[in-house]
């Protein structure tokens, strides 16, 4: 599947029930059930290529996994020496949580990825861990994977990082459990939350004070996750902005995560205008329900707090910009240029091959609303941007080439986007 067309889209109304489950929730259940005494069990887990190399790394690592095409049941006793190498995929979340998780354990790891994730950087993980005693290595010292563990016993330690990130507070999480004393964590604005929810769930003792999250060692093993993983609000997100450019549509999005750590980039929506509804169906380990979202005219906006809670939805929410009135910027938001590709480069590039005006800056962009126009997109290999140019299409037509990535999320994003309007692919 190298490219595919799509039409302009009619008005639609629709129900979707089957968005893909939550990546980031997916790949904790993988790995924290290697932290439980007993079996885990995992349904609606993500099955996409991302976090199946999760799950096959576990496998890898010493756990029975038995999946009945429902539940998918884990239990392990420790983590062993694996015989593989381990290989994360396109995956930033699966290397850097394992590198924390790895850290403490007894043997020999050597983590990899595909050619973009191995250009992806590492030092954020392996400084604050080589600082607490890490046996790590890589690549432009320890920068870049391959990236090889000996796992060694960890200092207690108090980190302030500087970035607000999900995947290192995890990282440095999963390597406190295991440390000598009592350490804590601090970041500069509050990233996503699964880990300590989650982890807090299974038993584990962490405490979580604004910004300041403190982590208590554990002695035992944690009691095993039982979840039912809900949908992803960044592949709902898609469906999102489908409706919000798309006159007299609507969309019911079922059983998405309302945690509101990632369900910021709706509430942007909703601040350029469109008509967002929440209705609260289930809460365990995190808020679950419906979002509901109908087209209205959208004006431009701007975007620079709490940019790690929508950080993923930006390529696609640049969508929306471009077709609201006024200006839209983005800004404080340089960490998109090391996600799966420079995604300030490649929604600026992209928005241009559609004939919108974009400003770029260093930590963002101005996209001046507009009129979009049909045009030939290449997604670079990056899930979000192919999505993203896809949903443009829904205004004017559309080709996107390099699809295969779309994989990685959001396997079914074709069939429910075959509800909306013709996919043709060649
Ligand atoms: C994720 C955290 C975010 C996000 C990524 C998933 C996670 O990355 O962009 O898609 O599951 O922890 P950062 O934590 O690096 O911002």
């Amino acid at each position: 599947m190298s490219a595919v067309k799509v039409s302009k889209a009619n008005k639609f109304s629709l129900k979707l029930e089957s968005i893909a489950p939550d990546k980031s929730i997916s790949h904790r259940s993988a790995m924290f059930a290697m932290l439980a005494s007993g079996t885990s069990e995992i349904t609606n887990f993500l099955r996409a290529e991302d976090t199946l190399n999760s799950l096959e790394i576990v496998k890898n690592l010493g756990a029975k996994v038995e999946d009945d095409g429902v539940t998918i049941k884990i239990s392990s006793d420790g983590i062993k020496e694996p015989f593989e190498i381990l290989d994360c995929g396109n995956s930033g979340t699966g290397m850097r949580l394992f590198c924390g998780l790895l850290s403490s354990a007894n043997g020999h790891f050597v983590l990899t990825g595909d050619k973009y994730l191995r250009k992806r950087p590492m030092k954020r993980v392996t400084n604050p861990l080589r600082e607490i005693g890490a046996v790590i290595d890589g690549r432009e010292d320890s920068n870049l994977a391959p990236l090889s563990i000996r796992g060694a016993s960890l200092k207690a330690f108090d980190y302030e990082s500087k970035i607000a990130s999900a995947q290192v507070k995890s990282c440095m999480i999963l390597a406190a459990l295991r440390a000598d004393g009592v350490c804590s964590y601090t970041e500069p604005e509050l990233s996503r939350d699964h880990t300590e929810r989650m982890l807090k769930g299974m038993g584990a003792d962490i405490v979580v004070d604004g910004l300041k999250t403190t982590i208590f060692p554990i002695k035992e093993l944690l009691s095993p996750l039982t979840i039912r993983v809900p949908a992803d609000p960044s592949s709902a997100f898609f469906f999102a902005v489908a409706a919000a450019i798309t006159p007299d549509s609507d969309i019911v999005l079922e059983g998405v995560t309302l945690n509101p750590t990632r369900i910021e980039a709706f509430k942007a929506l909703q601040r350029m205008g469109a008509d967002i509804s929440y209705e609260l169906t289930d809460n365990r380990y995190e808020p679950i329900g419906d979002i509901h979202v109908k087209y209205a005219p959208l004006h431009g906006i701007t975007v620079e707090d709490n940019i790690s809670w929508l950080i993923d939805e930006l390529p696609v929410l640049s969508i929306a910009f471009a077709c609201a009135t006024g200006e839209s910027i983005v800004k404080n938001a340089e960490e998109l240029r090391v996600k799966e590709s420079d995604r300030i480069s490649t929604v600026v590039e992209g928005l241009r091959a559609c004939d919108i005006e974009v400003h770029e800056y260093k930590d963002g962009y101005k996209v001046v609303g507009g009129e979009l126009k049909n045009a030939a997109v290449d997604s670079d290999g990056d899930h979000r941007i192919a999505m993203s140019f896809i949903i443009a299409g829904l205004r004017c037509g559309m080709t996107v080439t390099d699809l295969d990535c779309i994989n990685t999320s959001f396997p079914n994003f074709f069939e429910l986007l075959k509800k909306i309007t013709k996919v043709e692919f060649k």
